[in-house]
């Protein structure tokens, strides 16, 4: 593939700052583009009189491509103030750079796709193909009418009694050039992109005529696409149902003015321009833009989200002939940004643009994706505190086990609309979505239409459901009820799933990427049903968990400083390395989900960094651990114990298989109070355990806070890790000594 120039225009705000985090996406995948990096906005107006100095246009002139960051635009009287002194004799006139290159270079698409990528609710995809070059932003705009124009305007009644040099005007400008190449761009999209409709957004209710003769062209175009349905809709109800609707919406074309509103609208529709991309194109030049502008306030303070310098970027790569790299960086964000746990603060993370775009790019090169599912227990029993959810508890157990862990679980009465929102948010974001309880057949059982309903699928009657409910019913002497009809509803387009202890079926459906599931609430109908899903597995998860995961438990160091220590190990390592905590008295465990070939070389890193404190690398306590050793060894423990009372002597009595042995290893465990005493809950306690065989003595140390009465579990697990300690050999610490 041959080498692709593309001219990088930072620009203002955080236009630096969101390219900075971003455009290492593209060496990342590896791609022949070489980034020259070029001078635009208000600085070069400030210093220079134009915000697009001539070398820019010359590095623009020699590119294939144009990347904006943003570019600030403020109003005249503030632009002419900022203005170098030197400058302002000349009395340049400021004119947005974006507004230039489109009209220089004649840039007449600009293309806005709007996707649902935060997941949740209804799937939705579509565009805002915006005319670039005329309409509003023609420039023909006076601040009042010009003179040749009033004899037009002043029969208005307003413009009669203001008189000319009081009334303003501004032209509509379409053009038959202008119309038709825009709208053909938009039929092309929606042909070359897939998507289902055209609309075009103009005002035929007011603008009678203008409107009018778009509709000609419009209908004349869209004669050479005869397979794309198409539509002319007012702008404003476009807004209302937009806001409502996104689903139903292709693409939509709109003059200049109508397109940068709804493109902004889009962006709110997707969660904030924070996501949005855009797209300059013209016959003979481009650039390509984040939607959200320079914002002043934010810049410099590492919080704007990168997602949208993402997909503009994306755009980009597709415009260059590299479609499929494309598709991974949507892919990517789209991951990451239904995730939230790498985010910025826009949608609800903390992640700075950094870290959110490290997310991104970590994403495109195909980190092994761990799947999450969602769990929803239904019932007003649940709520009422009559009957422990068991089924939620046992569900996550069950999808833990098969590699798919529960992100979140909620609990919800029989009420529809409650539980339709609550599937509703979790389709699209986790991998599976395990809906359980009220299928009955009385009408307090509602999960069927609220399922159906969050799905946006109508309810349909399956005969076979039926017939199963009737041969169960049947075979068990029951009268069959009208009522028992519900029972074999399901959501159009279903798998049904067979309940073999009961009457009511349960269904699965694919949905935006999720598997939803849906079961009867009794456990032992539920849980076998799941079992079976499982065990046939679902069609968008690894065969097994492409994720391992690095255990380690430790004492003696506080979970702050031991995640100090594994943060940095972990940015060190260079690996995508989730790590997670788990403080549980006395122990701190350290969990690194990491791709299978990054384990050895992260436990390799985690146990030098860490000699001092690590327990086990197994969900097992010290105790346990040694009881285990004792009995391979076929040894006894004789204690001098003035510590723990006899707590540790009796823990491990009940952890041990054997009883007798033939060996005896001594060990004497004792604790000095350093600052505080054993009854108040201050100062720390120097632990030490000597442990002595045949040949060799040795003492182990640790220094633990004072926790009052609480610390005797400390001490317990203390002293079983030093004989631990002692019996593996595993001498590598500071806090012990040789005899
Ligand atoms: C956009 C912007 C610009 C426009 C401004 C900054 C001139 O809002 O790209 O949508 O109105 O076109
Ligand atoms: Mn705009």
């Amino acid at each position: 593939m041959n080498l692709k120039t593309v001219a990088v225009l930072p620009g203002d705000g955080i236009g630096p700052e969101v390219l900075d985090a971003a455009l290492p996406v593209i060496e990342a995948l590896g791609l022949p583009v070489d980034l020259e990096f070029g001078d635009i906005g208000w600085e070069c107006w400030r210093t220079e009189g134009t915000p697009v100095p001539d070398r820019t246009w010359d590095l623009i002139g020699r590119s294939d491509a144009v990347l904006l960051g943003a570019t600030t635009t403020k109003p005249r009287r503030e632009a002419l103030a900022e203005l170098a002194p030197e400058l302002r004799g000349q009395a340049p006139q400021y004119v947005s750079p974006i507004i230039q290159l489109r009209q220089r270079l004649d840039l007449f698409a600009n293309l806005r796709p709007v996707e649902n990528y935060l997941g949740g609710g209804t799937p939705y995809r579509f565009c805002v193909v915006r005319e670039n070059t005329e309409g509003l932003y023609a420039g023909l705009d006076w601040d009042h009418v010009p003179d040749g124009m009033w004899p037009l305007v002043a029969d208005h009644p307003n413009a009669c009694r203001s008189g000319r040099p009081g009334s303003t005007a501004s032209i509509r400008l379409q053009t038959a050039h202008g119309l038709d190449r825009i709208l053909r761009f938009a039929f092309d999209t929606a042909r070359d992109h897939g998507y289902g409709r055209v609309t075009l957004a103009d005002k035929p209710n007011v603008l009678r005529q203008s409107s009018a003769y778009v509709l000609g062209r419009l209908e004349a175009i869209a004669a050479d696409y005869p397979e794309i349905p198409f539509e002319v809709l007012n702008v404003d109800a476009v807004a209302l149902w937009m806001a409502r609707r996104p689903e139903q919406f292709g693409v939509i074309v709109a003059e200049n003015m109508f397109g940068d509103i709804l493109s902004d609208l889009g962006g709110g529709v997707m969660g904030g321009l924070g996501l949005a991309p855009s797209a300059n194109i013209g016959e003979h030049g481009n650039y390509f833009e984040p939607v959200h502008g320079s914002a002043p306030s934010m810049a410099g303070r590492g919080r704007a989200n990168p997602a949208a310098a993402f997909l503009t970027i994306g755009l980009m790569l597709e415009h260059l002939g590299f479609a499929d790299e494309a598709g991974s960086i949507q892919d990517a964000v789209r991951h990451v940004t239904r995730r939230r746990d790498r985010v910025t603060y826009d949608l609800g993370g903390t992640a700075t643009t950094g870290e959110a775009a490290q997310a991104v790019i970590d994403a495109c090169r195909e980190v092994p994706h761990t799947p999450t599912a969602a769990v929803i227990t239904i019932g007003d029993e649940l709520l009422r505190g009559d009957l422990e959810d068991s089924n939620a508890g046992n569900a996550s157990r069950m999808l833990g086990e098969r590699g798919i862990p529960v992100r979140v679980r909620h609990t919800i009465g029989d009420d529809e609309a409650t539980i339709a929102d609550a599937v509703r948010a979790c389709i699209g974001r986790d991998d599976v979505v395990v809906v359980m309880g009220g299928l009955g057949p009385t009408s307090d059982d509602v999960t069927r239409s609220a399922v159906a309903r969050a799905l946006g699928r109508p309810l349909e009657h399956w005969e076979e459901a039926w017939q199963g409910v009737v041969e169960r019913l049947t075979r068990f002497g029951v009268a069959i009820h009208d009522d028992n009809r519900r029972q074999a509803l399901f959501a159009e387009g279903a798998d049904l799933l067979p309940n073999p202890h009961g009457t009511a079926w349960g269904c699965r459906t694919e949905a935006q990427g999720s598997t939803v599931i849906m079961l009867p609430g009794p456990p032992r109908e539920c849980l076998p049903m799941l079992e079976m899903v499982l065990r046939d597995g679902l069609p968008h998860l690894p065969k097994r968990p492409e994720v391992t995961t690095v255990f380690r438990r430790t004492l003696g160091i506080i979970e702050a400083d031991a995640a100090a220590l594994v943060d940095q190990l972990v940015a060190d390592s260079g690996a995508p390395v989730r790590p997670a905590y788990r403080w549980h008295y006395p122990y701190v465990d350290i969990r690194l989900g990491c791709p299978p070939e990054a384990a050895d070389e992260l436990a390799k890193r985690l146990d030098t960094a860490l000699a001092d404190h690590i327990v086990t690398g197994r969900d097992r306590t010290a105790v346990q651990e040694l009881a285990t050793l004792l009995d391979q060894h076929g040894l006894v423990l004789d204690l001098d114990d003035r510590l723990t009372g006899d707590v540790f002597a009796t823990e491990l009595a009940r952890e041990r298989d054997i009883t007798d042995g033939t060996a005896t290893l001594h060990a004497t465990v004792s604790g000095t109070w350093q600052t505080g005493d054993r009854t108040t809950y201050t100062g720390t306690v120097a632990l030490t355990c000597t442990v002595r065989d045949k040949t060799d003595e040795r003492t182990y140390r640790l220094t633990v806070p004072n926790r009052g009465p609480e610390v005797t579990t400390c001490f317990t697990q203390f002293a079983a890790w030093s004989v631990a300690r002692h019996l593996t050999g595993r001498h590598h610490t500071r806090t012990e000594e040789p005899a």
